[in-house]
């Protein structure tokens, strides 16, 4: 496992899929007295963007230094602006929360959060990020194992996955947790990243997950046409079960991010598979 997530945090793929989670555990607050929020790859918990990985790759520039400069950015991104300005004091700053440290601001006393993270010297950093957080654990485990045995085990399952995608099988491990998931609490919720690279990998994914469910949001941000499956052209965010009142922040999200942050050709698009 070479990926750091330390690299990429606060890019335009951490704007699209951290304003989406937090839409997503708002409108699921308001509908569940008690929720099981499972989050299969959650890396270190925060980032300093000033230290050497991020500064090496620059891409929080093109992420979120750039939203934080928008006076009149879209209402969606405000959750996530507000958890920034937080860490950093009630400032701007370099100080950037993953998506532990967002999931456990969000949640309740009620609710229960474990966090997935193998790599050692992340997970380190993850433990000390939930130290402060009593419903919170961090797990030294595979993501997809404890998700397939944790949900339905009491408060409805959310369970965010958005692994590295350094294994050939990590599309199928995927689809297949989401089977095990809805078997166990049918009212589960699922929230997936994956990168946006060509269309056929994608659509791989999408027609594997509507083997397993019919209800999926599917939000995509194509920074660019997708001419060269070498690079990382875009992002996406696929919602399993979601609540619908959040597809309008979804829309809201991916498009403000492919407006602002894309090159020629670009294309914000947000569907649903077949109901
Ligand atoms: C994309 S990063 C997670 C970023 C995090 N979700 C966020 O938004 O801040 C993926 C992480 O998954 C970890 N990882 C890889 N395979 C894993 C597995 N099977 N179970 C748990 N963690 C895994 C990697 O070490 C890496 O830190």
């Amino acid at each position: 496992m070479n990926y750091r997530h330390a690299y990429h945090a606060g890019n335009f793929a951490d704007l699209q899929k951290h304003a989406i989670l937090l839409a997503v555990l708002e409108a699921l607050k308001a509908r569940s007295p008690s929720l099981s929020v499972i989050d299969t790859h959650a890396g270190a918990g925060g980032y300093d963007l000033s230290g050497e990985m991020a500064r090496r790759s620059g891409e929080a520039d093109a992420g979120i230094f750039r939203l934080l400069q928008e006076a009149d950015a879209p209402a969606v991104f405000a959750p996530l602006i507000a958890a920034v300005r937080a860490m950093n004091g009630g400032r701007d700053g370099p100080l950037y929360p993953g998506s532990p440290l967002l999931i456990a601001g969000a949640l309740r006393r009620e609710d229960r959060y474990t966090a997935c993270e193998l790599r050692d010297d992340d997970f380190d950093l993850l433990r000390r990020s939930l130290a402060p957080y009593a419903f919170a654990q961090a797990s030294k485990a595979d993501g997809y194992e404890t998700a397939a045995a944790r949900a339905g085990r009491g408060g409805r399952a959310f369970i965010l996955i958005d692994p590295p995608f350094e294994r050939p099988d990590d599309y199928a491990r995927i689809v297949e947790v989401t089977r095990q998931a809805l078997q166990r609490d049918p009212a589960a919720v699922l929230a997936i990243w994956t990168p946006l690279k060509d269309l056929e990998t994608f659509d791989a994914f999408v027609r594997g997950l509507e083997t397993v469910t019919n209800d999926a949001l599917v939000a995509e941000v194509r920074l660019r046409p997708l001419l060269d499956p070498m690079k990382m052209n875009g992002s996406t965010m696929v919602l399993v079960g979601a609540p619908p009142e959040v597809e309008p922040a979804v829309r809201t999200a991916t498009e403000w991010i492919v407006r602002n942050l894309g090159q020629a050709g670009g294309a914000a698009r947000v569907w649903r598979t077949s109901a």
